[in-house]
C-alpha cells in the first residue's frame, strides 16, 4: 500500500497552455445591435441547431424572457411546489432545449456557437460507476443490502449501465468484498448492463462464476499508480488483460478497457498524451469494446484534457472512447463539455459524486451524475435518465452514508 504525495499537483497542469476557446457573451447575445433587424438577416432567424427553427429577430425579447424562464425553470419549480411532498421537488425528466431557441442568425457569433456545438452528440450514454468507484472508496462498510438497493434505484433511474462491484483482493478493497453476493443479486436486473471490475483472470473468473455478464480492465498511463494501484508494471497489467479478453471472448463477455491517470499521477505529475494513447491504443487492439479515459486525481483542466483527447483520438476511434473525471478540483463538467465537443458521447459519472480511489490519496469522487445530467439536459442532449429520480438515489445513499451530497444539483435543490 502506497501513499502518495500531493505536493506536485497542487496546481492545475497547463494552465499556460490553456486554449483560447471562445466564450459567448449572453448579454451581447441579447442585445437590440446583436439581433438587430437587417434587410439581411429579417425573416431567416434559424437557430444554430440545424432544422430548428427560432423566433424572428424581431422577437429576440421574446426570446430573451423564454431564456430566463427556462434558465431558471428550477426556481420556479420550487417555489411552486413548497407545499408538495418532496418526491415533486425535483424538476421533470427532461428540460426543453431552451438554447435551440435562443441564437440568431448573426454571422459572427453564429459562427462562434456553431464551432462551439458543432460535432456534440444529439445523445449522451452515462455510465454510473457510484456503486463501484464511490463505494470502494467509503471508510465504512456499507451493508450488501444498502448497495443492491443502491443498483436497482439507479437502473430505476433510466441510468443503462450501471458498475456494480469489483472483483478485486479483498484484502486491497475490503469496501467491495461482498462483490460476489452483489452480482448475485442483481445480475437479472431487467433493463441495464451491469459491469464489474476485474484486475485478474481470478477476479474475472470468479466474476462470470458470479453470473457477471459484462466486465472491465483497468490499466495505468503512470508506471508509479500501476504499481501502487494493481501491483504490477503497465506491460505486465496489459498481459493479464490479453489474457482476460481472451477468455471473456470465448463466453461472449463484452470488456470495457480504462486507463488510469490520463493527465497526472500523484507520484509522477503530468503525464504525456502520448502515453495515454499508447496504452489505450493497446487495450482497443486487444478487443476493449470501449476505452474509459479516468482523470484519476481530478486534475486535468481543458488545457490538458484537450490534447490528451486529441492524442488518444489519433489511435482510437472516437466513437469507442468514454470519459471518467474525478471532481478534485471542480473541473469535470468544463472537462466533459469539451469531450462533447470533441465528439465523446460516453460519461462516466456517481451519484452524489461519490467516489475516489483508494490508492490515489486525496482524490475525491467522480462528477455527480446529477450534476452531468443537468448540464447535458440544459444542452439539449438526451440522456433516457430521469434527474428526479437520480436526486432521490443521491439523497437514498447520502442519507444512508450520512454525509451531503457531492452533487452541486442536488444542494441547490434543497436550498
Ligand atoms: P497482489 O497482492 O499483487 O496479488 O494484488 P497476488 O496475486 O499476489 O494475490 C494476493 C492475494 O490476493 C492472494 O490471496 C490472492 O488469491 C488474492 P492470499 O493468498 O494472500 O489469501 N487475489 C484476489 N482475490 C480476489 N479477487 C482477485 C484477486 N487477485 C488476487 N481478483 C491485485 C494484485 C490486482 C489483486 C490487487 O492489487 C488488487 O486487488 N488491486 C485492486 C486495486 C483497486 O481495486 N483499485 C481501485 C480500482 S481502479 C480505479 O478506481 C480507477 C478507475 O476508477 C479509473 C480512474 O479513476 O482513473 C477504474
Ligand atoms: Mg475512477
Amino acid at each position: 500500500m502506497c501513499y502518495f504525495k500531493m505536493s506536485s499537483l497542487e496546481e492545475p497542469l497547463g494552465l499556460d497552455k490553456l486554449p483560447s476557446l471562445s466564450t459567448i457573451d449572453l448579454s451581447r447575445r441579447f442585445s437590440s445591435n446583436r439581433c438587430s433587424t437587417s434587410g439581411e438577416d429579417s425573416g431567416l432567424g434559424y437557430c444554430w441547431i440545424e432544422g430548428k427553427t427560432c423566433g424572428s429577430l424581431n422577437s429576440y425579447k421574446e426570446d430573451f424572457k423564454e431564456y430566463r424562464r427556462e434558465a431558471f425553470i428550477w426556481r420556479h419549480h420550487k417555489r411552486e411546489n413548497t407545499h408538495n411532498e418532496s418526491e415533486n421537488r425535483y424538476p421533470s425528466k427532461h428540460t426543453t432545449n431552451h438554447q435551440q431557441n435562443l441564437y440568431c442568425n448573426d454571422t459572427g457569433p453564429r459562427d462562434i456557437t456553431n464551432k462551439i456545438f458543432k460535432g456534440m452528440p444529439s445523445h449522451v450514454r452515462i455510465v454510473e460507476v457510484g456503486p463501484r468507484d464511490g463505494l470502494q472508496n467509503e471508510k465504512n462498510m456499507v451493508p450488501t443490502s444498502v448497495k443492491i438497493e443502491l443498483i436497482h434505484r439507479l437502473v430505476s433511474s433510466g441510468l443503462s449501465v450501471v458498475e456494480a462491484t469489483s472483483f478485486v483482493s479483498p484484502k486491497w478493497v475490503p469496501q467491495l468484498a461482498d462483490a460476489k453476493d452483489v452480482v448475485e443479486a442483481v445480475k437479472n436486473i431487467d433493463g441495464a448492463r451491469l459491469p464489474v471490475l476485474t484486475p485478474n483472470l481470478k477476479g474475472f473468473e470468479a466474476a462470470v462464476a458470479a453470473g457477471a455478464k459484462e466486465i472491465a480492465v483497468f490499466a495505468s498511463a503512470s508506471e508509479s499508480f500501476s504499481k501502487a494501484n494493481i501491483n504490477c508494471t503497465i506491460e505486465e497489467s496489459l498481459a493479464r488483460y490479453r489474457d482476460i479478453i481472451n477468455s471473456s471472448k470465448k463466453l461472449d463477455i463484452p470488456v470495457r478497457g480504462y486507463v488510469s491517470c490520463v493527465v497526472g499521477c500523484p507520484v509522477e505529475g503530468a503525464i504525456s498524451p502520448s502515453k495515454v494513447a499508447y496504452v489505450a491504443k493497446q487495450l482497443h487492439e486487444m478487443g476493449c469494446m470501449e476505452i474509459s479515459l479516468g482523470d484519476t486525481i481530478g486534475i486535468g483542466t481543458p488545457g490538458t484534457v484537450i490534447p490528451m483527447l486529441e492524442a488518444v483520438m489519433e489511435v482510437v476511434p472516437v466513437e469507442k472512447l468514454a470519459v471518467h473525471f474525478h471532481d478534485t478540483y471542480g473541473q469535470s463538467l468544463p472537462n466533459i463539455l469539451v469531450s462533447l465537443q470533441m465528439g465523446i458521447s460516453v460519461v462516466d459519472s456517481s451519484v452524489a459524486g461519490l467516489g475516489g480511489c483508494p490508492y490515489a490519496k486525496g482524490a475525491s469522487g467522480n462528477v455527480a451524475t446529477e450534476d452531468v445530467v443537468y448540464m447535458l439536459h440544459g444542452l439539449g442532449i438526451k440522456t433516457n435518465v430521469d434527474l428526479r429520480k437520480v436526486l432521490q438515489t443521491g439523497d437514498f445513499i447520502c442519507k444512508y452514508l450520512g454525509r451531503p451530497s457531492g452533487s452541486k444539483v442536488a444542494v441547490a435543490y434543497k436550498m
